[in-house]
């Protein structure tokens, strides 16, 4: 699935990239990499951060902290669309998106170059730790909503859509700005839909989604139940039980089921009486088509509608 000449189908494994990336100066090509010096962790091996499709490394340089993502699979049209994402934001703002370059040759791994993402590192928690510190603080979580807003905001102004929006591709800092990584399956207003890896993470999207959905409105629906869930649980602490590693608090089960699960009623009992007509909106879009489904700009104005 590389489909580059030269390059071994299999992409490395995160382990073996956490063993090449230990000497930079033979890993990398890029200078600012090859002089720079790894996170390690108190086993002295690489401290890494990863997903289901990519490991990342921080490494500093002279230009600052940098996150060195290693691929673990070919993301859909990679080059084509970092590229374009990058051409794209010149001259236009986006500060929610993290700046991300594509390396071609990015690192070696045993003798063979493989292409990394490079990005300014970000500091702060993914999404699910950054609430699960917070419960009890209802302030700061109706903060982090209001942020999640502007986020989402600053993203459908710019004409971009992120593509795969969940908790480990949104950081948090001590200040509750977001910053969203992860740009794997960006839409870029180019023309081109390029194929997306994945239609997202099931207890994100919307429930007939099947990957078809291309343009701003990709984030909708998945964008909605982060909002959702946070003013939820700024109410409600308690829901925070129904947390696993793998989602907020919705699971795809209740999207299947709109007003058919124990947390759609427990939502309609919210503290919070926002929180109740805000479900009633997101069970209704479960309904509709996908490119259908509100924003979180959508579902608010309704509220006041
Ligand atoms: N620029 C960055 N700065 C800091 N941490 C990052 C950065 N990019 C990714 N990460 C961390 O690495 C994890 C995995 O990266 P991600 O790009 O989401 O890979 P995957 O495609 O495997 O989900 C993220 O959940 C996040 O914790
Ligand atoms: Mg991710």
């Amino acid at each position: 699935m590389s489909g580059t000449p030269g390059r071994p189908a299999r992409w490395p494994t995160k382990t073996e990239y956490a063993e090449a990336v230990q000497d930079p100066a033979t890993a990398f090509a890029e200078p600012d990499l090859a002089g720079g010096v790894l996170d390690l962790n108190r086993l002295g091996m690489p401290r890494t951060s990863s997903g289901r499709n990519a490991v990342v490394f921080r490494l500093l340089g002279p230009r600052g902290a940098c996150a060195v993502r290693c691929m673990t699979r070919a993301p859909a049209a990679g080059v084509l669309r970092y590229d374009a994402l990058r051409r794209y934001l010149q001259g236009r703002a986006c500060p929610a998106l993290t700046p991300a370059t594509w390396l071609e040759q990015g690192v070696q791994v045993g003798g063979t170059w493989w292409p990394v993402v490079l990005m300014p590192w970000v500091p702060g928690d993914t999404l699910d730790i950054a609430l699960s510190r917070r419960l009890g603080e209802p302030r700061a979580l109706r903060h982090l909503a209001a942020n999640w807003r502007v986020a989402l905001g600053q993203l459908a102004r710019a004409g971009l859509g992120h593509g795969d929006l969940q908790h480990g591709n949104v950081l948090v800092d001590d200040e509750l700005r977001l910053q969203l990584v992860d740009l794997d399956g960006v839409w870029v207003p180019t023309g081109h839909d390029w194929p997306r890896a994945d239609a997202g993470h099931p207890d994100y999207r919307h429930p007939k989604e099947d990957g078809e959905l291309h343009g701003v409105r990709l984030d909708a629906f998945p964008a909605s139940v982060i909002f959702l869930s946070t003013l939820a649980v700024a109410a409600d602490p308690g829901l925070w039980k129904l947390h696993t590693q793998e989602n907020l608090i919705f699971r795809a089960a209740d999207f299947a089921r709109p007003h058919g699960t124990p947390l759609w009623d427990r939502l309609t009992r919210s503290p919070d009486p926002r929180v109740a007509a805000l479900a009633d909106r997101l069970a209704t879009d479960c309904t509709r088509a996908p490119g259908q489904a509100g924003t979180p700009e959508e579902l608010v104005s309704a509220l006041h509608g």
